[in-house]
């Protein structure tokens, strides 16, 4: 090919038509207690990013191709059987290198993400714990010092981030928040929207497609965090009063500041455990909403949180929750690859919560069987590189 066709085939095949990458990190909105990122600490992100999304959509799909080829048929000829489950199939996958590959090069992903984060908020942290202060405003944000952070939240490092969601510095403190708000980016390969609040807009729109007469106005959000996928609830239902929970400090007085910044008037914050709601009445809310919340949770927290859930809901009101689906009927190497966050990424109730039929557990805390919500919605290729990651509405109407 001499430079002529080059040129020509450079030109029939434009960046333009041909990038699926992630958005550049800068494309992200920037709100009034977002960290000052320098040059080289977005382009850690976009690499990172970029990272993510090439071991998704590049290098996963060779571990099935591995998998249906070599590893499957190896096991078999051991076994004379196939993998009968999960556990099976994950000890197969460990003695391959594409595997290898993969399952290292995305826990580095999370590690550097992690350090990334850190990095660029820690040395701001001062400056950012300003900011939060002088964004507060009356009744935005209630901290409760009797709220005990709960050993199945304490004993762990949430995906590989150092103190999970509740640790505070010093006084004032919202690094953390401010690390895990402008990371994100990288473990979704950008997919969520420049606000991270995709899961948010796509429950408030269901919602509102799904249930058109039903205006709720009074919602409650379990383990809230910033607040990302409460926003678009609020915004959808404006003359809501709207109320975000969550055991951790650092991250409400983040998401308290976030939603000053925005604008956006009918949120409060509260510092609350979601296994005790006895400050609120029975019947207090039309919508009782949880977003990637659950997978986080012991089993009997999960279980006293429905319970809850049902008495401060109103008749009439609606509780969902969004994760991603249960194991139930995947085979098992599919299995094996979606419960790779329980393994290697800091999420030991994962396996349990994609184990459970959610029905049962929604029936035991009172809602009724033929009440039950199920919506479940797929995409192409999750930042995990399953093919069909997925999200699962699943709840109760009361
Ligand atoms: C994975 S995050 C939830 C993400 C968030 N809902 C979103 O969509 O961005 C889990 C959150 O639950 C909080 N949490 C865990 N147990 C809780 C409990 N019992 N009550 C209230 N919040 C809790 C944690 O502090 C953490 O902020």
């Amino acid at each position: 090919m001499d430079g002529s066709d080059a040129s020509t085939e450079f030109a029939q095949h434009s960046l333009e038509d041909t990038y699926d990458g992630p958005p550049d990190q800068r494309t992200g909105a920037r709100h009034g207690i977002y960290p000052d990122l320098s040059h080289d600490e977005v382009e850690r992100f976009n690499f990172l990013a970029q990272m993510n999304r090439h071991l998704a959509t590049r290098v996963a799909p060779m571990v099935e191709t591995a998998w249906n080829a070599r590893i499957e048929p190896r096991f078999e000829a051991e076994h004379g059987r196939k993998p009968m489950d999960r556990t099976e199939a994950r000890r197969a996958l460990l003695t391959d290198p594409v595997f290898q590959t993969w399952s290292a090069l995305r826990r580095m992903t999370m590690e550097q993400r992690q350090e990334a984060g850190r990095w660029a908020a820690v040395r701001q942290s001062e400056a950012l714990a300003a900011k939060a202060a002088s964004l507060s405003a009356p009744d935005r944000l209630t901290l409760d010092p009797t709220v005990a952070v709960p050993r199945y939240v304490a004993a762990v490092d949430h995906h590989c981030m150092p103190g999970s969601y509740h640790t505070e510095l010093f006084p004032g403190d919202v690094s953390g928040p401010a690390s895990y708000d402008s990371g994100i980016h990288v473990t979704v390969g950008g997919r969520g929207g420049p606000y991270n609040d995709g899961i948010g807009r796509t429950m408030a729109e269901w919602i509102q497609e799904t249930y058109p007469h039903f205006k709720p106005s009074r919602i409650l959000d379990l383990g809230t965090t910033t607040g990302h996928n409460l926003l678009p609830m609020a915004r959808a239902f404006p003359e809501a009063k709207v109320i975000g929970i969550d055991i951790g400090v650092p991250v409400l007085r983040y998401g308290a500041a976030r939603v000053e910044s925005l604008g956006v008037g009918n949120v409060r914050f509260l510092q609350a455990d979601a296994t005790n709601l006895s400050q609120f009445e029975d019947g207090s809310f039309d919508l009782v909403m949880t977003t990637m919340f659950l997978h986080e949770l012991s089993l009997t927290s999960m279980d006293a949180i429905f319970r809850e859930a049902k008495r401060v809901l109103a008749p009439g009101g609606l509780m969902l929750n969004m994760e991603q689906p249960a194991y139930a009927g995947m085979p098992p190497f599919e299995q094996a690859i979606r419960d790779w966050d329980a393994h290697y990424n800091n999420e030991p109730f994962w396996t349990t919560l994609h184990s459970l039929d959610l029905d049962d557990h929604f029936v035991a805390a009172g809602f009724e069987r033929d009440k039950l919500v199920k919506k479940v919605f797929t995409v192409p290729a999750g930042p995990a590189g399953q093919t069909k990651i997925g999200m699962v509405f699943v709840g109760a109407e009361k």
